[in-house]
């Protein structure tokens, strides 16, 4: 969840925007479009048989993805006619099906495909999936960022639906190495409970038996825009040191933990939010110089050991308890405390988004400024990518970026999924001479 642009915005929309700006908790406006065919496109390899709602499967080749990334203008035209189709996400129980037979499961997938380089086993990665809807879409972010060596675990909201929570837990039970968080919150936006999803999946992760160098947190609207080849050979240069983002707090954002704030029901769809009170807070505690940033990060193992019963750790998140999305000050503000591992001293600038490689979003009110406009659609003021990004994405250097939608553009996904596994099967193979 990013909410820093205020500055670029009049004051009546960035109060706006606090509230609303979602992470990964986003309405999708699917299905709301009564009158037109509902058309379902799923991957590939997913077999028919388990989509019976499919009423338009991926016809052999249909879209050619080496022509959406040189931006072809027939390709491109073809993902734009789909992006008009009344495009609908599958039902978490086909998931269910899909993976209840996991051998027919993984063959249809063909997880043992992918090629794996020495250096890749020797560097194996840890993520922490917090995700509450869609199991479709968890089905697709773990295809494309699945490896054998690497270790996974998922965190499903409480409140989840129960289909979704059955077609989750029948996904992971397919590896031996995706687990279900041992310990499950209840997830209230911008609420305390949003950060402990991903404290739990670490706890487990650090005990877990693969040695991981480092940990990546993704939510349900995320994509890798790396191979696993590339992504080690990235966090190697980093040489120990984390990657997020880490600024310094404006009067607005200061007052998220200035203030106490108080779980409270809320007419719209979040159901339960923090809301500010009157009460002030005493400062952190430690002397804690605090800094902002966003719920994403990429942690080193001893960054995540060192915060393993850790008192000043413990005691800033009791502090944190009572603050607004706390997820985004809490990697913040601990990355820079002094003599971490991997610590950003705290004499260092500001390490904004566009310098954190963490998580590439797109944002209304910065394109034709930074980037070029969203080709597909905006959802409050974020952008859901369109197909024409692809080569964009790719190319911008980031490591993750987000959102995506299936129902919006469903060419992206398996473009851009088939595009990183040319990537890792070519730098494998040349890695292997
Ligand atoms: C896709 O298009 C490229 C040229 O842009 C062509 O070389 C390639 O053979 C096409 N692939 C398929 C499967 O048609
Ligand atoms: C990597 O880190 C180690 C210890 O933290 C340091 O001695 C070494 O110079 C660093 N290497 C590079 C290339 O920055």
């Amino acid at each position: 969840m990013k909410k820093r642009r205020h500055a670029f915005l009049p004051n009546r929309w960035s109060h706006l925007l606090f509230i609303l700006v979602p992470g990964c908790f986003i309405l999708f406006l699917s299905g709301l479009v009564p009158f037109k065919k509902r058309t379902f496109l799923g991957e590939p390899t997913w077999s028919a048989s388990d989509f019976p709602e499919a009423q338009f499967l991926w016809e052999h080749n249909n879209v050619n993805c080496t022509s959406i990334y040189h931006l072809d203008p027939v390709e491109i035209g073809k993902s734009l006619e789909i992006q008009k189709r009344n495009n609908i996400h599958s039902e978490d129980s086909n998931i269910l099906a899909l993976t209840a037979n996991c051998q027919r499961y993984l063959q249809l997938r063909k997880y043992s495909d992918k090629p794996v380089s020495e250096e890749e086993y020797q560097f194996p990665l840890a993520y922490s999936l917090v995700v509450h809807k869609q199991a479709e879409m968890v089905e697709r972010i773990l295809h494309a960022i699945y490896m054998p060596q690497n270790i996974y675990c998922i965190h499903y909201d409480m409140k989840s639906s129960p289909k979704f929570i059955n077609a989750v837990r029948s996904l992971a039970n397919c590896f031996p190495n995706v687990f279900i968080s041992s310990k499950l919150e209840t997830v209230h936006y911008a609420h305390m409970t949003r950060l402990k999803a991903d404290l739990n999946c670490l706890s487990d992760l650090v005990h877990s038996q693969v040695k991981w160098r480092y940990v990546i947190n993704l939510c349900g609207q995320d994509f890798p825009l790396k191979s696993n080849f590339e992504l080690v050979s990235e966090l190697k240069k980093l040489n120990g040191s984390n990657m997020l983002e880490s600024s310094r707090p404006s009067d607005l954002k200061r007052q998220r933990f200035a203030f106490h704030h108080e779980l409270q029901d809320v007419s719209f769809e979040y159901s339960k939010m923090p809301v500010k009170t009157e009460r002030v807070k005493d400062p952190a505690p430690h002397n804690i110089e605090m800094f902002i940033g966003s719920a994403y990060f990429v942690l080193s193992r001893g960054f995540v050991e060192h915060m393993q019963g850790n008192q000043l750790v413990n005691d800033f998140l009791a502090w944190s308890e009572d603050t607004y999305s706390p997820d985004e000050h809490f990697w913040a503000t601990l990355v820079r405390v002094p003599g971490v591992p991997g610590e950003i001293p705290r004499s260092d600038p500001d390490f904004t988004d566009l310098m954190s490689k963490t998580r590439l979003v797109k944002w209304n009110y910065l394109e034709g400024n930074l980037y070029p406009p969203c080709t597909g659609r905006h959802v409050r003021s974020v952008c859901i990518y369109g197909a024409a990004e692809l080569r964009w994405l790719i190319g911008y250097g980031h490591w993750f970026a987000n959102k995506f939608d299936p129902t919006m553009d469903p060419i992206l996904l398996k473009c851009l999924e088939e595009k990183l596994e040319q990537n890792q099967r070519e730098l494998v193979r040349l890695a292997s001479r």
